[in-house]
């Protein structure tokens, strides 16, 4: 049987396990998906022993995302540009990292709207922002950055050729069709990185947070008449870009969407 995990430290609230088992068992295949909790540093003799032996693929989470990336034997263009890896593909004993994060928001965003040509705000310039700056780029869409560290804001635009803005207050609404939440803010708290003002019917508002599903960000969003996407559409769709990768079929996303409910 083909042992699948998910490596991260804490690792207890994953949802990646119960998606993939959904997977398994819509599809047949003899796997099996486990969480394993890695301490940081612990993370390279894990690597180059039980997990090179015994495992097909894992999923990488927090904190280990960017790490991760000095002790694996091959790192794809996608991730490399990302700076982070979110998939690692066990190929016969050589260790390959990938990132499926960015086109997992790119999908999510696909349910609703497709981003080609759209003018889209990022809020955060985190490693979350990264992938989703780089789909998003890559698909022809036109991006502007906006972070509570404007300086982070501005380097993040020149390394990926898209825009920053100086602060939320300098941004015309209007200007934007799309608004991407990338920061934590809104993560068990009822707070928003927006002002309710900021909202209009136009507007479609992407939250990747998915604990609450519900955010203030959306909330405010909703409210306003604009459309909505809730963050466990990302979650869906990068797991099923990793199903692909590892077993090379396509599974319906409706599949996931209905086991991260369950
Ligand atoms: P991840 O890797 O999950 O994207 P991260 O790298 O810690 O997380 O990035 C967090 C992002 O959320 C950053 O853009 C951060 O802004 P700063 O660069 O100013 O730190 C943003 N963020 C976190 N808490 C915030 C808050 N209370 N208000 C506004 N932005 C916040």
């Amino acid at each position: 049987m083909k042992k699948f995990c998910v490596i991260g430290h804490p690792i207890e609230h994953s949802r990646s396990p119960q998606l993939h088992q959904a997977g398994f068992t819509e599809l047949d295949i003899e796997a099996d998906f486990t969480k394993v909790d890695v301490k940081p540093s612990k993370l390279k003799e894990f690597l180059n022993g039980k997990f090179r032996e015994e495992f097909a693929g894992a999923a990488v989470t927090i904190p280990h995302k960017i790490e991760i990336m000095k002790h694996l034997d091959e790192i794809n263009q996608a991730a490399q540009q990302i700076g982070a890896v979110n998939t690692i593909i066990n190929q016969a004993g050589k260790l390959i990292g990938t990132n499926t994060d960015g086109l997992g928001a790119y999908q999510a965003l696909q349910t609703t709207i497709d981003p080609k040509e759209q003018n889209i705000l990022i809020v955060g310039a985190g490693g979350a922002s990264r992938a989703i700056i780089f789909a998003l780029k890559q698909a022809g869409a036109h991006v502007t950055i906006v972070n509570r560290t404007t300086e982070t804001a501005v380097q993040l635009a020149e390394e990926f050729g898209v825009e920053a803005a100086e602060t939320l207050k300098a941004i015309d609404p209007e200007a934007f069709k799309i608004i991407i939440n990338t920061t934590s803010v809104g993560m068990k708290e009822w707070k928003s990185p927006l002002d309710e003002s900021f909202w209009s019917p136009h507007h479609v508002a992407f939250d990747i947070v998915y604990e609450p599903l519900e955010t203030k960000f959306l909330f405010d969003a909703t409210e306003a008449g604009a459309q909505t996407i809730t963050g466990d559409k990302m979650l869906v769709h990068q797991a099923i870009a990793q199903f692909k990768l590892w077993h090379d079929l396509d599974l319906d996303p409706e599949i996931m969407e209905r086991a991260f409910f369950e």
